[in-house]
């Protein structure tokens, strides 16, 4: 055989799921107009960076890694920034990084081909228009995970939480037609897939005009060979009672939620125009777990937000202690430029001396929540669905539907089925386990 001949692209993904999906979306574009995929940027024909900007901490690593890629890229290589960095930044990283020649930020990716093409040939461009019907509903995603599909329902964010940058960098909220949601599900599920993750940046507030997500949940689960549904981010306000009971009645749903709450005082939340108060956040917590007993709940949270005292933090920490989170994800509030927290009185900002203090005592607070919920896990069975190798030797990472890991022994050729496990051990956050073989009753001789 030959070698090919045909360009290469290599893709490096920061941020959210959100971003996998759109740099599946990108690979899938680009592998379509001609390039084969590279697994490391060195001898890479096209070098894409799709971006983060969430917190600054997350610009940072990009910038160290486009110094980094100076030295080590071949030549004549085309850098692009993509992302949501790209979109804040704009042409400023054209000027400041001079090895960088395209710069394209969420709405843009149809015209990357082009763009990729006008660069090899010394054209410099940035795309940071905001297209509000933009979907990629043509572009055939090229999927990095092999056991379960993101599937982007809804771009942008109306929400106005005053520390975001988002509703900045991703624009206006949008939702696609729920039929193409059905038919890209469809086209999961032929490739051997069974498990579906629906995203959004407020993904219940999902509407095409006729259908809500409670309509989008029944017709995904409703689709044969969908065995595990989820989604990604829910905001509380959008949970009404219909999208509780498609989640409760939809075989598929997953019995986890995934519910940011951002901080447990509800002067912080009115701050942070979260749009609910403390009482408000427990109240959805309750309506849900009424529904769905036993339900898993993990959370995003923010310590150090301007003006957050001692007792509006220690009221974080006990809504903690009050929900039971299964496990939270925790950031020190990072300020981002142009969003309504930069304006807030300069007295109001806490430095980062407190504010690190603060996060190591909501990260001790938090484990010390997972490893009791998870030592009463212990002895419990049950399905799991396996994702992967461990990054131990010869284990394999699988899912319980309540969105725990478990690690198990096993065979590669495991990867992507079911099986059922029995936790057996657990390290606080994550479990080990063992397989159960089902116990086939053969006839008795007779
Ligand atoms: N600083 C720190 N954390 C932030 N998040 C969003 N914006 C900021 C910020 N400016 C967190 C929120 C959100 C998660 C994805 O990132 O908790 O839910
Ligand atoms: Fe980061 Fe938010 Fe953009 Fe996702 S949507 S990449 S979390 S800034």
């Amino acid at each position: 055989m030959t070698e090919s001949t045909r360009p290469t692209v290599y893709i490096e993904t920061y941020g959210c799921q959100m971003n996998v999906s759109d740099s599946e979306l990108m690979l899938g574009k680009m592998v379509a107009s001609g390039y084969d995929e590279a697994d490391a940027p060195d001898n890479a024909d096209v070098i894409l960076l799709n971006t983060c900007a969430i917190r600054d901490h997350a610009e940072q690593r990009v910038i160290g890694r486009l110094g980094e890629m100076k030295s080590k890229m071949k030549k004549d290589a085309v850098v692009g920034v993509t992302g949501c960095m790209a979109q804040r930044l704009g042409p400023q990283i054209l000027k400041r990084a001079k090895h960088v020649s395209l710069v394209i930020g969420p709405d843009g990716y149809r015209s990357l081909p082009l763009l990729v093409e006008n660069a090899r040939r010394g054209v410099r461009a940035t795309a940071t228009d905001f297209d509000l019907e933009e979907h990629y509903e043509d572009f055939k995603p090229r999927r990095f995970d092999k056991v379960k599909a993101w599937v982007p329902v809804q771009r942008g964010c109306d929400y106005r939480c005053t520390y975001c940058i988002v509703p900045t960098t991703r624009g206006p909220e949008r939702s696609r037609q729920l039929d193409e949601v059905v038919r890209e599900t469809r086209e999961i599920v032929a490739e051997g897939m069974s498990e579906v993750v629906l995203l959004g940046q407020t993904v219940n507030s999902y509407t095409d005009g006729i259908h809500d997500f409670a309509d989008l949940l029944r017709a995904v689960g409703a689709v044969d060979g969908v065995k595990r549904l989820r989604f990604t981010s829910p905001h509380p306000n959008d949970f009404s009672d219909c999208v509780i009971a498609a989640m409760a009645e939809t075989e598929a749903v997953c019995e986890h939620v995934h519910l940011p709450m951002q901080s447990g005082s509800s002067r912080t939340l009115r701050r942070m125009l979260r749009r609910y108060s403390r009482e408000g956040y427990f109240e959805c917590v309750d309506r849900l777990r009424t529904a769905m007993p036993g339900l898993a709940m993990t959370t995003d949270i923010i310590v150090g937000f301007p003006g957050e005292t001692e007792e509006d933090f220690l009221e974080t920490l006990s809504a903690v202690r009050e929900v039971g989170f299964d496990d939270a994800y925790t950031f020190k509030f990072s300020a981002r430029e142009g969003t309504p927290a930069t304006r807030m009185p300069e007295s109001d900002t806490i430095s980062d001396e407190v504010a690190s203090e603060r996060l190591a005592r909501l990260i001790d607070t938090v484990r010390s929540g997972t490893r009791e919920r998870n030592l009463g896990a212990l002895g419990e069975r049950r399905e799991v669905l396996i994702e992967k190798q461990a990054r131990r030797g010869g284990l394999l990472q699988a899912r319980t539907r309540d969105f725990k890991t478990v690690i198990i022994p096993g065979e590669i050729d495991m990867i992507g089925t079911y099986a059922t496990v029995e936790l057996t051990g657990t390290t606080g956050s994550t479990f080990t386990g063992a397989v159960v073989r089902e116990r086939v009753s053969l006839p008795m001789a007779v």
